[in-house]
């Protein structure tokens, strides 16, 4: 077991960040951690890593116990932070060195690392270039890089790809499932669905400052399997229409995400006639039914949204 955090509680003033937060992660497990803003993602990877301290619970390292002091499991862990935390005025190669410097790395490791991290993250050719120069996308790849430099079995990543461009995107979700494949075990938390789907082992979504469903994609998806939603866009959403629909028999679960209603009914019974007559006189943009996919799953379960900006 690399990780457990059981039961943990963490409160800044009136706040209740992390509210019996529990997970386990094994050795070489890709783990997603999906939750909307504010859920207690980071909070719960700061409480990790041992930068902020917990209230109750227990935090367990790779066998180590959490307590805000051993350096041990600091040396164990890369943290790619939310926040891009980059010298700007300095090149992509200082930049890994001064990280790896800060692990006691020494000058010869540092300098046989350096390519190896750079083949990683893909910024072979720019690494003499200062970071102020980079584009989005290279920044939070280096900042990946800058994690990687002292070899850690356990790899965090908090958002690892907001902000950037569809190549660095793929790039950096490719660069997860070959760190994954030598054997790194990998927390990434992200709010994009298709992300999660496409590089982890295993899911945890997390509201509210604790887990609420843990499991395969498959697993999670079983979990409202037997429901087909049904996807009706209309010009302006409105919480009558929604009431009303919550209100017919068989309709399970009603989401309004701007101008769309998702709607969870049981699969095989005919319900579309009784829907489309809670819709009555309002006009209809489009209508769509599907099977069941994680985004649905995590809707079903929060009610909310993964991202707090409009879809493009
Ligand atoms: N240092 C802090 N001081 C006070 N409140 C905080 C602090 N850090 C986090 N919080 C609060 O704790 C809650 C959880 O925040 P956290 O940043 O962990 O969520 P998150 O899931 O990472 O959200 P996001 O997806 O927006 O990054 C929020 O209500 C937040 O405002
Ligand atoms: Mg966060």
């Amino acid at each position: 077991m690399v990780l457990q955090v059981h039961e943990v509680m963490k409160r800044f003033n009136a706040t209740l960040a992390l509210d019996g937060c529990s997970l386990e992660v094994e050795q070489g497990e890709v783990i997603g951690l999906l939750g909307p803003n504010g859920a207690g993602k980071t909070t719960c990877i700061r409480c990790i890593i041992g930068l902020i301290p917990i209230d109750e619970g227990t935090i367990t390292v790779f066998g180590m116990h959490q307590d805000g002091r051993n350096k041990e499991i600091r040396r164990k862990i890369g943290y790619v932070t939310q926040e891009i935390t980059l010298y700007e005025d300095m090149s992509g190669k200082d930049n890994l060195a001064f990280f790896a410097s800060l692990y006691g790395m020494g000058k010869d490791e540092i300098g046989a690392r350096i390519p190896e991290v750079a083949a990683i993250i893909g910024l072979e050719g720019r690494l003499t270039d200062k970071v102020k120069h980079y584009s989005g996308g290279m920044k939070r790849r280096l900042n990946i890089g800058c994690a990687l430099m002292h070899s850690p079995p356990l790899i965090i990543m908090d958002e690892p790809t907001v902000g950037i461009d569809p190549q660095s995107r793929s790039f950096i979700l490719r660069s997860v499932k070959e760190l994954a494949k030598r054997g790194s075990t990998i927390i990434y938390t992200s709010h994009y669905i298709e992300e999660v789907e496409a590089v982890a082992s295993r899911i945890y979504i997390m509201d509210s400052g604790h887990i609420i469903a843990q499991g395969t994609l498959a697993q999670l998806v079983a979990r409202i399997q037997g429901d087909h939603i049904i996807e009706v866009e209309v010009r302006l959403g409105s919480e009558e229409v929604k009431s009303r629909l919550l209100s017919l028999p068989d309709v399970k679960e009603v989401v309004l995400e701007g101008n769309r209603y998702r709607i969870a009914v049981p699969a095989g019974i005919p319900i579309l006639d009784k829907i489309l007559g809670a819709f009555a006189h309002v006009p209809l943009v489009s209508i769509n039914t599907k099977q069941p996919n994680l985004e649905d799953v995590f809707l079903t379960l929060t009610g909310k949204q993964l991202r707090d900006e409009v879809k493009s």
